[in-house]
Formats: structure tokens, C-alpha cells, sequence
């Protein structure tokens, strides 16, 4: 059964805050994120690799469509599905490696990709607000799971 939970962030920090806090949640996870253009999909994926103790500076992976990094047996796999468009694209740029991961998968522009994807991956989609700087973050996946997120973004604003 799943769940879905809306979150939302008023500047890039926040977006990257709750990114740090869903690294501990979904380990070993695939994260499927989808949102326009500029939503904040890498400023996530920034907030997992720091959840995940990446010190390495995360950058986009337009160009290269797959980047990789590593803290002890954790791997972080991101990629940008924005040029995979069919699925003869995804399967060259190795997406079927890092669908199990042994740390946690990223995927922006998911929704070129969910056909590939299998069941339960998360789903996190960034929808622009009406002010400059605020976003809202659905993330659906397991109830169980996404219970647990909400206790510990809750414990987070609390502070
Ligand atoms: N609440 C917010 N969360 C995330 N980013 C924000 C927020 N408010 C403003 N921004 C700005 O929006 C932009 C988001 O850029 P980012 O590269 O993360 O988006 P993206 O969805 O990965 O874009 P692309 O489709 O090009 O991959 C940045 O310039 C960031 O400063
Ligand atoms: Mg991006």
C-alpha cells in the first residue's frame, strides 16, 4: 500500500535539508524524481549525497547522463534521464545496473524511464508555487516508509 506525503520547501536550503533527511529513510532505494525545468531535482539529489556522508560536490549530470559517488560500500547513482527517450537510450547508458543499488539510485526526468523502473520505487515530484523560491515535494512510495519520513521531518522543524 502506498502513501503520499507533500512537503514543502521555501528556498534551495530546504530542498536540501529534506534531501539530507530522505537519504536515511530510502537507502537502497530508487528515487524516481520528475518536475519542470529549474524545479529543484538536483538541489535534491545534493541533500540525499549529504545524507548519504558524500563530501564530494554534487554537480548535474546533463551531459554525462550517469554520474557515480562513493562513501565506504555506499554508492550514490545519479542520473538525468532527460535524453533517454526510448528505452534502447536508458538500456545503453546502463540504467539496468543501478536498479538495485547498494546505496541509493536518483533518477531526474524519471518519467522518461518509469517503464524500466521496477515496483517499488520512490516517487518524488517538485511542482514550482506561486512565489519565486517555493516548491512543493510529493513523495510517495510504502506506507511504512513514508511514516517514517514525516516523523523525522517532523522532528526536524521542531528543533
Ligand atoms: N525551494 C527551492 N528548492 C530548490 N531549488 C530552488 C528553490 N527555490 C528556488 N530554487 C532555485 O531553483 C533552481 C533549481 O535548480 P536545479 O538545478 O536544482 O533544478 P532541476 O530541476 O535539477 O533543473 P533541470 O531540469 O535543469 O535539471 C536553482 O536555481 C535554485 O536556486
Ligand atoms: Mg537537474
Amino acid at each position: 500500500m502506498e502513501k503520499t506525503y507533500v512537503i514543502a520547501t521555501c528556498n534551495e536550503e530546504d530542498t536540501i535539508r529534506l534531501g539530507k533527511i530522505l537519504a536515511s529513510v530510502f537507502e537502497d532505494r530508487v528515487i524516481a524524481v520528475c518536475g519542470d525545468l529549474g524545479a529543484g531535482k538536483t538541489h535534491f539529489a545534493k541533500g540525499i549525497a549529504l545524507g548519504m556522508g558524500i563530501a564530494k560536490h554534487v554537480t548535474s549530470p546533463t551531459f554525462s547522463i550517469l554520474n557515480i559517488y562513493r562513501n565506504g560500500d555506499k554508492t550514490f547513482y545519479h542520473m538525468d534521464a532527460y535524453r533517454l527517450t526510448d528505452e534502447e537510450s536508458a538500456y545503453n547508458a546502463g540504467i539496468e545496473d543501478i536498479l538495485q543499488p547498494k546505496g541509493i539510485t536518483l533518477i531526474e526526468w524519471a518519467e522518461n524511464v518509469t517503464d524500466i523502473l521496477s515496483d517499488g520505487y520512490v516517487s518524488v515530484n517538485i511542482e514550482k508555487g506561486s512565489d519565486e523560491n517555493k516548491r512543493l515535494l510529493y513523495v510517495t512510495a510504502d506506507r511504512q516508509s513514508v511514516d517514517r519520513m514525516a516523523l523525522l521531518i517532523h522532528e526536524d522543524t521542531d528543533r
